[in-house]
């Protein structure tokens, strides 16, 4: 790639129109190499488990089992170095000819699937996590860290998803525990799977519906995702995100008993 900042028409025109994008590489080896490292030991370290910035996505979240599918918000408030990483300033430049000049980096995370687990990552849209009565202009990129193909857990999207609005959730198996949300309002046959190098990146919309299946290699599965946002604009049309009402969450609970001052959604702003 000529340079890994600049997207083609052809690029910008693909993501308006299906939602999603893949990128060939966004991130180089070494970089990939040194995030990995700091990542695992994120993850075994439990970070930020204790103010609620880390928590299991996919499981009930209780202290005495391992997480099915644990997430990690903002990794870089407990791993500073990670604010030296150059691809920070590549998927900025990126964002910005996506969203917007106005776009700004709004939070990352780092979501690992362990080794042999047939967890899926359930279909949803992230605007469904979001607050109902605002207006989002929104993307996630998200880079695997080492290969990724349907057998670990690649993303699939369903094209052109992001031009209809959010549609009913519900948390995943009705377990109001759980806080991932999940919808089956879709055809799963008109699913595409995005299968990336190391170090490239799937960028997806705020409204595109997205999954991913269980990870049945002996590799853990991680994918590092910074998201961008234009400000968002109060909503016309009111509607109702019940779904978000129904959860009640053992990372709630730790939030409030630790204090933790971020949106209810896990889109803690990058700069609080
Ligand atoms: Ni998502």
């Amino acid at each position: 790639m000529a340079n890994r900042e600049t997207l083609t028409p052809d690029q910008i025109a693909f993501f308006h129109r299906e939602g999603y994008l893949t990128l060939e590489s966004v991130m180089d080896r070494e970089e990939v190499e040194q995030l990995c490292v700091v990542y695992d030991k994120l993850f075994a370290s439990q970070a930020g488990r204790e103010e609620g910035n880390q928590y299991d996505l996919a499981g009930t979240d209780e202290d005495d089992q391992p997480a099915a599918l644990p997430q990690i918000v903002n990794p870089s408030k407990y791993a500073p170095q990670l604010t030296q990483l150059t691809v920070r300033a590549h998927v900025c430049t990126i964002a910005k000819q996506l969203l917007g000049t106005d776009a700004e980096m709004q939070s990352e995370f780092a979501i690992l699937k362990p080794p042999r687990t047939d967890v899926p990552t359930p279909w949803h849209q992230d605007e469904a996590f979001w607050a109902e009565d605002l207006d989002y202009n929104s993307l996630s990129i998200w880079i695997p860290l080492q290969n990724v193909t349907p057998e670990n857990g690649c993303l699939r999207y369903i094209p052109g998803s992001h031009n209809s609005g959010v549609v009913p959730h519900r948390p995943i198996d009705n377990d109001p525990r759980i806080h991932g949300l999940e919808t089956d309002e879709l055809d799963e046959s008109k699913a595409v799977s995005c299968s990336v190098l190391a170090g490239g990146a799937v960028i997806h919309h705020c409204r595109t519906l997205h999954g991913a299946g269980g990870n049945l290699t002996n590799a853990p599965r991680r994918a590092y995702i910074f998201a961008f946002a234009s400000p968002p604009k109060k909503r016309t049309e009111p509607r109702d995100f019940y779904w978000k009402k129904m959860r009640q969450t053992a990372r709630d609970l730790r939030r409030q008993a630790a204090g933790t001052t971020s949106t209810s959604d896990g889109r803690t702003l990058a700069k609080s």
